[in-house]
């Protein structure tokens, strides 16, 4: 899973905890889509529900709350917002005839972005929460009952991660053997194509304690492997315990200090920010994955250029040689994007030509969506749809190949597992690799949470199948 629209996720995965009234405890329906940051601040959400006395549900028929946390990087992944809406929209008219109210919240990149546009759109909704005000959910949650319409997208000035509270322990076992941990929030960037500076605000890092803090939390209730989030994760620039500035690659070496914690990762970082200290904690930590996420969009300097991306196709195969003689064992994956404004057949096999050199072994394409607001909206040389379609299967059927080589190429090899969950099968268990692959063993191999030595007998299309080796 990548820092970008993923499959939708359903949050929590775990009850939520004790109510305060145990008789008539408030439901409330979670759902998630978009990216790890917004499983996780959903996560969040649910422990601030969950102190103001909510369980969760996965019926929207029974829920006294629904609330969608949303997506805003494609008009795709906008559109389904609304088109959710309607369906609400019918329930709640139908629970109201049996005299129990339903409120309806949205939340996520949407709520940040179209603010007060979508009680105009869809009167149905209660209330808009963008992301930098998730700590106040639950007054803002009382003004609705109390008969009002609420948006609250204005960016906080308190600190929210302070604010939200911290979930117990038994919510952190519920949610497994891996978490996510947002260390950086929001993006200075300003790619031509991309909403996250205008939906995540600036960027802002927390300090060096408070992540630690929440990662020693996380490893007591049994966590093993964290991945820490952040739009541009490798620009987190926090404060130290000595109030000087540290970098992802300081922060990385600290956290692998931390008793139980024996796999990190991090995601999603930009190719400027991956400076000689994070190459340098890829080489000399063990916890750090060899996997890495480093979009590029595009193998072509002149729309990387238009794209503000500030370095050339050149700078990136560099930086990935570099990377590769500190951990040469690591495994590429990218972000792709095709038919942005102005991309010629020579800009798109130039692309091609990256792909070729770099071979990821996971990848994320995307046609080019025009996204209200942002400068590539509003270039010349628009790519037509059926172009933009056709190229895009054609860099998947690399991208594609690659990946079946990366996969099939881990038969006959011993490597680390670690245990997360139950097979689909009875008698199996998954874990993954620490190439992010996901590995199926049998249950006698280990314990959840083990982290166990096996040898891949076989690929299959999904995942992989192992043995203790
Ligand atoms: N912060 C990350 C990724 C942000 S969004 C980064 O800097 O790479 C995740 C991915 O969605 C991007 O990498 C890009 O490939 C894709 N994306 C973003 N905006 C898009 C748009 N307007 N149209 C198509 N794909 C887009
Ligand atoms: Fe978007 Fe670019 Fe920022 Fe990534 S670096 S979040 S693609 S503006
Ligand atoms: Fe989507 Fe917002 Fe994440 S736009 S990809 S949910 S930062």
């Amino acid at each position: 899973m990548e820092l970008n629209e993923l499959a939708e996720e359903m949050a929590p995965a775990a009850p939520l905890g004790s109510a305060e009234k145990p008789s008539a405890p408030k439901k409330v329906f979670l759902k998630t889509y978009g990216c790890q940051m917004n499983i996780y601040d959903s996560q969040r959400m649910s422990d601030a529900l969950s102190a103001d006395g909510y369980v969760a549900t996965e019926t929207v028929d029974d829920a006294d709350l629904v609330l969608i946390n949303t997506c805003h990087i494609r008009e795709k992944a906008a559109e389904k917002v609304y088109s959710q809406l309607g369906r609400l929209r019918k329930i709640k008219a139908e629970r109201a005839e049996h005299g129990r109210e339903m409120m309806i919240g949205i939340a996520g990149c949407v709520a940040q972005a179209e603010g007060r546009e979508i009680l105009r759109r869809a009167p149905v909704v209660d209330l808009v929460i963008g992301p930098q005000t998730y700590h106040r959910l639950p007054d803002a949650l009382k003004k609705v009952r109390g008969g009002e319409k609420v948006v609250e997208t204005d960016y906080a000035i308190e600190d929210k991660f302070e604010h939200l509270p911290q979930p117990k322990r038994s919510e952190i076992i519920g949610r497994g053997m891996t978490a996510f941990l947002t260390v950086q929030e929001g993006c200075d960037k300003f790619c031509t194509f991309c909403v996250v500076p205008y939906t995540r605000g600036s960027e802002v890092s927390r300090p060096v304690a408070q992540i630690v803090a929440e990662a020693e939390k996380l490893a007591a209730a049994g966590v093993r492997e964290l991945t820490l989030l952040g739009q541009n994760v490798n620009a987190w620039h926090g404060e130290g315990p000595d109030g000087s500035e540290w970098g992802l690659g300081r922060l990385l070496f600290r956290l692998a200090e931390i008793p139980g914690l024996a796999r990190l990762r991090y995601t999603t970082s930009h190719p400027r920010d991956m400076d000689d200290e994070l190459i340098a904690a890829h080489r000399d930590l063990p916890a750090v994955m060899p996997y890495l996420h480093l979009p590029v969009q595009s193998g072509s300097d002149r729309i990387l250029k238009a794209m503000n991306r500030r370095h050339t196709g050149d700078d990136y195969l560099r930086l990935i040689d570099r990377i590769r003689e500190a951990r040469p064992d690591i495994a590429m994956s990218g972000d792709f994007i095709v038919g942005f404004p102005g991309e010629t057949e020579a800009d798109f096999e130039a692309t091609l030509a990256m792909v070729r050199q770099v071979r990821y072994a996971q990848a994320f394409s995307f046609k080019y969506s025009p996204r209200p607001g942002t400068p590539g909206a509003d270039m010349a040389g628009h790519v037509a749809e059926d172009v933009k379609d056709e190229r895009l299967q054609r860099l998947q059927a690399l991208l594609a190949e690659h990946q079946r080589d990366f996969t099939v190429g881990s038969v006959g090899k011993t490597m680390d597992l670690l245990i997360e969950k139950p097979g689909r099968q009875p008698g199996q268990r998954v874990g993954r690799s620490p190439w992010l692959q996901p590995v199926i063993v049998d249950e006698k191999a280990g314990e959840i949470g083990d982290i166990i030595k096996v040898r891949i007998i076989k690929a299959g299309p999904a995942s992989l199948f192992a043995e203790p080796g």
